[in-house]
């Protein structure tokens, strides 16, 4: 009992700590605390009279304000507490499958903080040539890894990558007198954004069912395919981490009507400097290179999802795209300048895209070198095979690559996400693909050390073996318990205000 009375609940855990409860209630927030009320004054209006009124109308003015006094060290645990109530790839594993939540190396967070990082987007091209090289450079890093001739750095994600890809083959087959192409072809096990891209980007979406072992069914597609295919859209590896072995077939059926091969590149971490998507026949592509290089998103950003192409599709990329000029400068150097492609389908973002989240992928490509990445996606490919087979789950496809996807069985994959929260890790992916039943899609990346994938094995077996009551009560240990997902979704409270108001 402290010395006003008030009941003061020692913390019970590492979450406890951070949140610290009295009365069974969360901790004031800052703008709750220690409030001390000052009276406002208005001062000298200006007019020589001397006047405390305020020039505002008055229902939008106050005399007096209640503001918190705060000691800097009240400041400091108070953030620093926050920050401990979250989870993220700064503190643990976090083997969200497709999702590709690799550490983010520091370095890279150094670089985009340089000074000669900032600079600001409307200066002339003479006074940035090293942001212009950098853009060039790196349009010619991501052409090399992907294989493809031409690349756009401009898309902000990888869905927006998605929809500059369908949009760039909608402008090409409009272009060749083929704009009658009304369907894209995408398999059941996709990403959602591949369908909803290509719907928003006016097609029609013709659904392609998986073959028995969880590759894209030869025969379904052979009927799938006409004259009004516009594009088949494919990940590969797919989402269940398998390589689509038929993919060199595949693209000659898609191209023998005419149609155009597009690559989702989320799952390029398993190819990295070992295969490219131009060389299987893919003709457009986006990176996600928040996910295989840095910057790993969490609730929608930030990213970037530049955009490769073959040489028949570059005059329809997006503009401007930056090139080298032929000529030198006085002294000797390259020259670089912005330029429209021939047939652009427009600009899709801001000046040259989501500059910092590019400025950080060159860092990381140039850092690692082609060994580097080929490491990276060796390790990538070894860690989910290790993992995989540590865990008690049944993976029902395979071989697989950077991911497998698990299946919960009898248990209920969301119970099982929370449950693993109480062993400290990060949860898998749940519930999709749907092709598993109560999928675990898990990719653990590269980043992990082998203690660390042994400790996600055995927080993925100790859940294997509890029972329904014990998942269902889960999350214990956290900070929040289990939310009710679908109002958190449809009805968000954003205000701290909201909370307090029980209506
Ligand atoms: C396979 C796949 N495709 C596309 C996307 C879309 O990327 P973004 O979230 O950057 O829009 C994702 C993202 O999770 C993905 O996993």
């Amino acid at each position: 009992m402290s010395d006003d009375g008030r009941e003061t609940t020692p913390a019970q855990s590492r979450y406890d700590q951070a949140r610290y409860i009295e009365n069974g209630e969360y901790e004031p927030l800052l703008s709750e605390k220690d409030l001390t009320r000052i009276d406002i004054d208005y001062g000298d209006n200006g007019d020589d009279e001397e006047s405390t009124d305020s020039p505002l109308p008055d229902d939008l003015t106050r005399d007096s304000l209640e503001l918190p006094e705060l000691s800097e060290p009240e400041l400091a645990r108070h953030y620093t507490r926050l920050s401990q109530m979250i989870y993220g790839i700064d503190s643990g594993p976090y083997p969200l499958g497709s999702c590709t939540m690799k550490y983010n190396p520091k370095f890279t967070e150094d670089v985009a903080a340089l000074p000669s990082a900032a600079v600001h987007p409307d200066r002339s091209e003479a006074s940035v040539q090293g942001t212009l090289e950098l853009l060039y450079r790196l349009q010619d890093y991501l052409g090399q890894i992907g294989g493809m001739d031409a690349v756009t750095l401009q898309p902000p994600a990888g869905a927006a990558g998605e929809f500059v890809g369908i949009r760039v083959a909608a402008a090409y087959h409009e272009h060749n007198g083929e704009g009658h192409r009304d369907e894209v072809i995408i398999p059941e096990s996709a990403h959602g954004t591949n369908f909803a891209s290509a719907a928003l980007g006016g097609y029609d979406v013709v659904s392609l069912p998986s073959d028995d072992e969880g590759r894209v069914d030869l025969e379904a597609l052979e009927a799938a395919l006409s004259e009004n295919t516009a594009a088949l859209m494919l990940t590969n590896p797919n989402t269940l981490g398998l390589f689509e072995r038929d993919i060199a077939e595949i693209a000659d059926m898609v191209h023998d009507v005419g149609g155009l091969l597009y690559y989702d590149g989320a799952n390029l971490n398993a190819l990295l400097g070992r295969a490219r998507p131009g060389d299987m026949g893919f003709d457009v592509m986006h990176y996600n290179v928040h996910k295989t290089f840095a910057t790993p998103h969490g609730g929608g950003g930030p990213g970037a999802g530049p955009v490769g192409v073959v040489e028949k599709l570059a005059p329809f990329l997006p503009a401007p795209r930056v090139r080298e000029r032929d000529e030198k400068s006085k002294t000797g150097e390259s020259v670089y300048e912005r330029f429209d492609p021939e047939h652009t389908i427009g600009k899709v973002h801001g000046f040259d895209g989501n500059w910092l989240v590019l400025v950080k992928t060159f860092a990381y490509i140039a850092r690692l070198g082609d060994e580097g990445l080929l490491d990276a996606s060796a390790s990538a490919v070894l860690n989910a095979n290790y993992l995989a087979e540590r865990i008690d789950y049944e993976i029902p496809y395979g071989p697989f690559h950077h991911e497998f996807v698990a299946s919960a069985g009898e248990q209920d994959a969301a119970d099982v996400a929370k449950r693993m929260l109480d062993y400290g890790v990060h949860p898998p992916t749940t519930k999709w693909p749907e092709i598993v039943p109560e999928a675990l899609m898990t990719e653990p990346t590269e980043i992990e050390s082998k203690d660390t994938l042994d400790r996600l094995a055995a927080a993925f077996n100790a859940v294997a073996g509890e029972d329904d009551d014990t998942l269902e009560a889960a999350p214990e240990r956290t900070t929040a318990r289990r939310i009710d997902q679908t109002s958190a979704a449809r009805n968000p409270r954003l205000s701290w205000q909201a909370l307090t108001d029980d209506s």
